[in-house]
């Protein structure tokens, strides 16, 4: 009697809404702790937790079905995710969240298409399970092959520029989203057979990769995280139709953490959502310019570390300017160390943050703080652009575009009117990168050939070290 009670209790509706409410609360818990670098690993693990809750409680639904498919699968996850995560590259972290949401987008156009199997086409189904269904088969197969596309222009296996059929490309989309939306539209109205499906998911395919390979690889990351917005919206939508509040709730959080990630980045490059779509810019992240002086014409001046080091040992205050060549040569110790060595000669050292700086929101940040860069030292671009006038020098590492004055004085640039970090209204700015290959926009900069600026050329990593060895000498 007492083992039948503890069972129904176990399979019933109220513990397991219990453990979804607990599940939930951990997940928007964790979530909060991610807005700053200080709680974001202990935010991680509390919303982790949560997920681990919420599988339990999904086990616990009466009815569950395979159990050693369930395993094998649980086993199969392990095995892939946790080693992958483990020994993953700060500068691949893009790339792995794109496939990490693609997986979540394809599970939701999987189920969707299980369930079409299993009701026989809908059949008979509520327009209440049978359109969430639809819309999730649709969106999370976009959010699929898009986020494999995003992931293959990252890591390069794909070209990184964008790849197209030019004029046709937009209203082949078209057709294509018609397509699936009509297959929807057919199977909602009673028609029952799998080519219906089959359409639709194929479709949905095709429009994810006709989307996303356009794209140029560096907006990759804020197409990531619209397609992450994607997923979520997909994950809620089957979390609607199967009665699933975990599903439904955490879909929303992705949903809308995504969509707002998503919009704040796009503004911060001062560009459009849908001129990220409509592709074409940023083509293979900064890769492609030309030795030597450019179109600019004018002359650089070049200079040693030793110099560098002179000039930073009597200043009063430096500014380091991180940028992705920072992260490419993984300087952040090396910056550190500098700093250290800076303030032991009482210079006073501030680090200027631009919201767009690296490849990923919060890139510079996030290698800042696993260097143990003291956190009130970054300081926001509002923040620290009023103290460039008062700084006698601006270290300026693997940073371009965030830099580059054409965009507060070329109308003609495509940079023009992004947010810039204003270096050039320092005393002097001593910029480290390889040569004058431009940045991710693929323009020159014009801070380059400044009187004020002087470049030392070499590996970021190598180039601070050998400035704090001249400075240690000093
Ligand atoms: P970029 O403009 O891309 O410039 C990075 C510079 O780093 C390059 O000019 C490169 O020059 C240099 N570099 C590369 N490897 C180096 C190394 N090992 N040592 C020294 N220098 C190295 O970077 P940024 O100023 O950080 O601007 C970010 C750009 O990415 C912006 O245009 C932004 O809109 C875009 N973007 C950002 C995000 C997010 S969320 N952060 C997302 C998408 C796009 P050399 O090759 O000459 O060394």
């Amino acid at each position: 009697m007492s083992t039948v009670l503890a069972t129904s209790f176990i399979h019933s509706g109220d513990l397991i809404a219990v453990l979804y409410i607990i599940a939930f609360s951990l997940f928007i818990y964790g979530l909060s702790g991610l807005t700053g670098p200080r709680t974001a690993v202990r935010g991680n693990r509390i919303a982790a937790v949560g997920m681990g809750i919420a599988l339990l409680a999904s086990f616990l639904i009466e009815g569950m079905g395979n159990w050693t498919l369930i395993i094998i699968a649980l086993i199969i996850g392990t095995i892939i995710g946790i080693p992958s995560a483990r020994s993953v590259k700060m500068t691949a972290v893009p790339q792995m969240v794109a496939l990490f949401n693609g997986v979540g987008g394809g599970a939701v156009a999987l189920i969707a298409w299980a369930e079409f199997n299993d009701s026989a086409g809908f059949a008979g189904e509520p327009l209440t399970f049978v359109i969430p269904s639809l819309f999730a088969a649709i969106v999370g197969s976009v959010s699929f092959w898009g986020s494999n596309i995003a992931f293959a222009k990252l890591q390069e296996i794909l070209p990184g520029h964008p790849i197209g059929a030019g004029r046709l490309q937009q209203p082949l989309n078209l057709l294509l989203l018609l397509i699936a939306v009509g297959s929807a539209v057919a199977i909602a109205s009673g028609e029952t057979a799998t080519i219906y499906i089959l359409v639709l998911l194929v479709a949905s395919a095709l429009l994810g990769l006709f989307v996303v390979l356009p794209i140029g690889g560096a907006d990759m990351p804020v197409v990531i995280s619209l397609l992450n917005a994607f997923t979520g919206l997909s994950a809620a939508a089957t979390g609607l139709a199967l009665n699933n509040t975990a599903l439904i709730v955490a879909g929303m959080i992705v949903g809308a953490s995504g969509t707002i990630l998503t919009r704040l980045m796009a503004d911060a490059m001062n560009r459009s959502i849908p001129s990220i779509i409509a592709g074409g810019f940023g083509g293979g992240g900064g890769e492609a310019g030309a030795e030597g002086a450019g179109e600019h014409g004018g002359t650089v001046r070049a200079t040693s570390a030793a110099d560098a080091a002179i000039q930073m040992a009597f200043a009063r205050q430096v500014v380091i300017v991180p940028g992705y060549g920072m992260a490419v040569a993984q300087a952040q110790h090396a910056v550190r160390e500098l700093a250290t060595e800076l303030e032991k000669r009482n210079v006073e050292v501030k680090y200027a943050i631009h919201p767009v700086a690296g490849r990923m929101p919060g890139h510079m940040n996030v290698l800042l703080a696993e260097a143990d860069v003291p956190y009130d030292q970054l300081k926001e671009m509002d923040e620290i652009n009023p103290e460039f006038s008062r700084t006698d020098v601006a270290l300026v590492i693997g940073a371009n575009d965030v830099t580059n004055p054409a965009a507060n004085t070329n109308s003609e640039s495509p940079i023009y009117g992004m947010p810039i970090l204003n270096v050039n209204e320092s005393k002097s700015v001593i910029v480290l990168k390889r040569s004058m290959n431009p940045g991710f926009a693929g323009i020159e900069n014009e801070l380059y050939f400044e009187p004020m600026t002087s470049m030392l050329f070499g590996d970021a990593k190598s180039s601070v070290a050998e400035i704090t060895a001249e400075l240690t000498a000093l």
